[in-house]
């Protein structure tokens, strides 16, 4: 298959190009570097069946002519940093909303029928079932990001009823591995680096979401794919379990410095628009025969070692 991966320079997105590359797959990744790099996508750039495009979802003119022949897009690009959208608050309008409208209108035009969407629990806003799943409303997301993310689904519905792009969306939970970009890890290792005698977190560590592997994400992705054919098919994307910041934090701390003092917050959240609780019921694709193979704590732990042997390696 020919695939287009826009935030293909991304951390998730440098992972799906190296995979569906290994898969045989011909894989142009699409980035503006705003928030990829890269430097994450070297190991690829000597492949015969590699692209990579740096251009702007928003800027770009030739975005239809240059789908032509693709088969299958993925659409990661994005604002990926939550806390940003209240201080800016047409970031994830634009980003979110114009950017998947542009690359809709584009695919219409290419005649690209086949698209994959990375959206998140964050449309979920503060649900009051848990675990919650994709039948859960209404839906009242609490960030500009979730709130951008859900109106870029609505969109992509659209665009599925009336040119039939056929879509597959998925709603994942955080997402950990090596290449990060933000989230919890990063942020604490960023925080350490700076300072490695006190790690200071934002809110007071109670938060509890659901974490996953970036190797489980890709395969839960490609796993609904090949398996649900209906117009639009949802899925909530995560593993099993729930993990707390704190005990994330006392990772990070063990294996950079510790000695390293942790101190919390007072409040719940993070930052206003962050959920502190939030856990997705992943029922729906358990049904059709997937699960993660590693669970959200677990794939905390490696997630930290994999992000120390990158940042050490670079
Ligand atoms: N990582 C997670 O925990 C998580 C959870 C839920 C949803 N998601 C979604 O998955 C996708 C990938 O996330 P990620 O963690 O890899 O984030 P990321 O920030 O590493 O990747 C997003 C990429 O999109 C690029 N980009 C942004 N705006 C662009 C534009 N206008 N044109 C071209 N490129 C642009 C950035 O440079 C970046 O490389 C995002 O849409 C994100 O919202 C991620």
């Amino acid at each position: 298959m020919k695939v287009f991966v826009t935030g293909g320079a991304g951390f998730i997105g440098s992972h799906l190009c190296e995979n569906l590359l290994n898969r045989g797959d011909e894989v142009t990744a699409y980035d503006n570097l705003s928030l990829g790099r890269k430097e994450f996508l070297k190991p690829l750039l000597s492949r015969p069946s590699f692209s990579f495009v740096e251009n702007d979802l928003l800027k770009d003119v030739d975005l239809a002519q240059r789908l032509k022949g693709y088969d299958l897009v993925f659409h990661l690009a994005a604002n990926s940093d939550i806390s940003l959208g209240s201080s800016r608050t047409d970031l994830d309008l634009k980003q979110s909303v114009m950017a998947t409208y542009n690359l809709l209108e584009a695919m219409r035009g290419a005649g690209v029928g086949r698209l994959i969407f990375s959206s998140t629990s964050a449309i979920y806003g503060e649900a009051e079932l848990k675990p919650t799943p994709e039948t859960y409303g209404p839906l009242v997301p609490i960030s500009f990001y979730g709130a951008g993310k859900l109106s870029a689904e609505s969109l992509i519905c659209a665009y599925a009823h009336h040119y039939g792009i056929r879509s597959w969306i998925y709603r994942f939970a955080n997402v950990v591995g090596a290449h990060l970009t933000h989230g919890a890890i990063h942020d604490f290792l960023q925080r350490l680096k700076a300072d490695p005698s006190v790690l200071k977190v934002l809110g007071d560590g109670r938060q509890r979401k659901s974490y996953l592997h970036v190797t489980d994400c890709i395969e839960g992705m490609l796993f609904g794919f090949h398996t649900a054919k209906d117009e639009v098919n949802l899925f909530n994307l995560a593993s099993r379990g729930v993990t707390e910041v704190r005990w994330i934090a006392e990772q990070v701390v063990a294996q950079v410095n510790a000695s390293a003092r942790i101190e919390y917050g007072s409040e719940d959240r993070g930052w206003s628009g962050d959920v502190p609780y939030s856990w997705l019921d992943s029922g729906k694709l358990a049904n059709l025969g997937w699960k993660a193979k590693v669970e959200s704590s677990v794939a905390v732990e490696m997630s930290v070692r994999e992000a120390l042997q990158w940042q050490n390696r670079s």
